[in-house]
């Protein structure tokens, strides 16, 4: 299967009230990041982009002009949102958090927050300049639980998917013990597993908008992802809460709480 030209680059923060809905979406942090919906290409940009497509194509989340395309608009990200999530949250591990995007922003509401991304050894390597002695980088699970402690909440914002075994990815999260699991954006399917080649444009990739010297399209190979095989992974965990993700197309929302 072959998807169509996508920016999947999103974030979603959920309500920590209890009485607000568990996909509550802050419009000025998805408009700021560049959200396909709003990012309107002009009809012009749109026709030359289908008459004229860029030549170049990077494969893969390894790919080093990826990473540095994702690393500088990360850094020229400027975060001013509140994320309610993240209120009295000590310790997260982000599950494909690229250069560190949602701790520029949880940390305007939780400046004390300990941040934990696991990345592609690719991200990490070069992320690793962004590192604080609250934020680290990390491509083992293990090395984040470690540094971190006790998890009070992992956090996974469209990562999964990209990973090679997605259902032994989620258990190695679960071996961690986080107290509170937040999965947004899993392409979830109703029957088996199926894989398929996504495309996107580089300079869609990374938070925000920021030319980039020539475009280029971005191949990378996604899951989708049996319902009952990701739900049944979650060894320990009960399931709170789940639903359409409406930021991306066919994709679920997931909420987990440690029982055991
Ligand atoms: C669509 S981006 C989402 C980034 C970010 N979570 C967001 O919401 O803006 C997918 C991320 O998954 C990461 N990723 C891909 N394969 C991975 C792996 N095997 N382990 C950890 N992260 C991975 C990519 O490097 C990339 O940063």
């Amino acid at each position: 299967m072959t998807g169509g030209i996508a920016s999947h680059w999103l974030i979603y923060p959920r309500h920590a009230s209890e009485r607000c809905t568990f996909l509550e979406v802050s419009d000025c942090i998805s408009k700021r990041l560049g959200q396909p919906s709003e990012l309107p290409m002009s009809l012009m940009r749109r026709l030359r982009r289908k008459l004229f497509p860029p030549h170049g194509v990077v494969e893969g989340y390894e790919n080093e002009e990826l990473v540095e395309t994702i690393l500088r608009k990360t850094i020229a990200f400027q975060a001013e949102e509140n994320w309610p999530l993240v209120a009295n949250v000590g310790s997260v591990l982000d599950f494909g958090g690229g250069a560190g995007i949602h701790y520029k922003i949880a940390r305007q509401t939780s400046p004390d927050t300990r941040w934990a991304v696991v990345e592609t050894p690719a991200m990490v390597r070069r992320a690793s300049k962004l590192a604080t002695n609250r934020l680290r980088f990390f491509s083992e699970i293990h090395d984040a639980a470690d540094w971190l402690g006790s998890i009070d909440l992992m956090h996974s914002n469209g990562a999964i998917q990209y990973v090679d075994d997605a259902i032994g990815t989620v258990k190695a999260l679960c071996a961690a013990r986080p107290a509170t699991m937040v999965w947004y954006r899993v392409p979830i399917s109703n029957g088996s597993a199926k894989k398929e080649t996504q495309k996107s444009f580089l300079s869609h990739n990374g938070p925000g908008k920021m030319a980039v010297e020539s475009d280029k399209v971005v191949k990378y190979t996604r899951c989708w992802i049996p319902q009952a095989s990701f739900v049944d992974a979650h060894q320990g965990y009960a399931l709170i809460e789940r639903g359409p993700d409406p930021r991306e197309r066919g994709t679920q929302h997931f909420y987990f709480a440690q029982i055991e």
